[in-house]
């Protein structure tokens, strides 16, 4: 079986540096002060400002001597205008180091504007597939990760929405956070819906990885590592969510897929999961998730043997099996967890109109930024293709409902 191209050349790309542990929040202090910084910002959301997190965060940098401000007006999925507000309050605060504590949001809003705030002209040039690359690195920034699911806290992108309110991404190895501190302990407070949507976008993250043109050694066992931990963890993570072990579990595999995803991309399930999500404002990891089954199938007849291995990271047993029915049996235990965490599995659950679908497929194909993901699958997208796989993932009408 080849899991990857014959002879494939590659490229890593590795966060600088990551530390991981249990009430390692606790470093923080320490950690940011080795960056000499004389004015930190703290960058996170109403959300997670309540949970108290944010002024534990600000406490332990003032245990070191730093002057530390909380800025909790990160977006959910944020806006252009929201990360270039940040980064003029960064410019005109004085600000020296950035911390991106919370969800994919407010860790992507940071690690945009911290890079932003050292490149001129419009922010909007710099996102992939754009006018310019960015020219200098960014001031410094920290990751602390709340949720467990995004991979954002050691990424090199940061997904923003561009004017038309469409999603598109910075993509750059300065974007990448200089230091991330992955906490479990920061993520037991998630509640069930997100912990099962964030766990699925890492699922996404990990299986799409897996299947593109950019699939490699090093990625291809980092993301099956990764299938392993979420297939038998987030269950759990989902329906015991003060299991510690489970949180620390589930955080591993966000961590060890972030790498995966990084390095090899994602490809239909993303592209499709990106699209939807923009235009009806539906939470990624559900948006993801809902197309990731379809993605895996329809990728089979190029890729078999890596859904194959697939499915056994999954548990499921393929004695037996050709390599066509053992990649099915992947995509059969997707479709499972996927409904046994209570997440929606149909376009239409989530109040898309069967009547947008040939829009959808026309911006599938046409939007810069999808067309990149999609570049990165095996299988060439087309417009009739996108349609197909939109209209798979509708859903069954129910002739009782007219
Ligand atoms: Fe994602």
């Amino acid at each position: 079986m080849a899991f990857y191209e014959p002879l494939r050349s590659f490229e890593l790309h590795m966060p600088s540096r990551v530390l991981f542990g249990i009430n390692y929040v606790e470093k923080i202090g320490v950690e940011a002060k080795r960056f000499g910084a004389a004015k930190v910002l703290v960058v996170t959301d109403k959300g997670v400002s309540k949970t108290g997190t944010p002024e534990r965060v600000r406490a332990l940098l003032a245990n070191e001597g730093l002057s530390a401000e909380v800025w909790d007006n990160a977006e959910t999925e944020p806006s252009i205008s929201s990360v270039v507000g940040l980064r003029d309050h960064i410019m005109k605060g004085g600000f020296d180091l950035l911390i991106g504590l919370g969800g994919g949001s407010c860790m992507d809003m940071a690690k945009a504007a911290a890079v932003l705030s050292r490149n001129e002209g419009d922010p909007e040039d710099y996102f992939s597939g754009g006018k310019r690359e960015f020219a200098k690195p960014g001031i410094p920034c920290i990751t602390i990760p709340t949720t467990a699911g995004t991979g954002a806290e050691i990424t090199w992108d940061a997904v923003v929405k561009d004017k038309t309110g469409i999603k598109a991404v910075y993509e750059h190895t300065y974007i990448m956070p200089t230091l991330a501190i992955v906490d479990p302990t920061m993520s037991a407070s998630m509640p069930p819906r997100l912990t099962a949507s964030s766990g699925i976008d890492a699922l996404s993250h990990a299986i799409e990885s897996s299947l593109t043109k950019f699939t490699n050694p090093i990625t291809f066992a980092l993301a099956l590592q990764s299938i392993q931990l979420i297939s038998s963890n987030l269950r759990k993570a989902v329906y015991q969510p003060n299991n510690l072990e489970t949180r620390y579990n589930m955080a591993l595999a966000t961590l060890t897929e972030a790498f995966s995803e990084m390095n090899a991309g994602d490809i239909e399930a993303h592209g499709f999961g990106h699209l939807i999500g923009s235009v009806y404002r539906i939470p990624h990891g559900i948006a993801c998730g809902i197309a990731l089954p379809h993605a895996m199938e329809h990728n089979i007849l190029v890729t078999s043997d890596r859904l194959a291995a697939i499915a056994e990271a999954m548990g499921v047993d393929t004695t037996g099996m050709t390599l066509k029915q053992a990649a099915n049996s992947a995509v059969d235990a997707v479709a499972e967890l996927i409904e046994d965490v209570g997440l929606p599995t149909t376009l239409q659950e989530v109040g898309v109109r069967r009547e947008d679908l040939p829009k959808l497929a026309e911006q599938a194909v046409t939007i810069p930024w999808i067309k990149v993901m999609f570049s990165y699958a095996i299988r060439d997208m087309t417009k009739e293709l996108a349609l197909e796989f939109l209209e798979e993932i509708y859903g069954e009408e129910n002739p009782l409902v007219s």
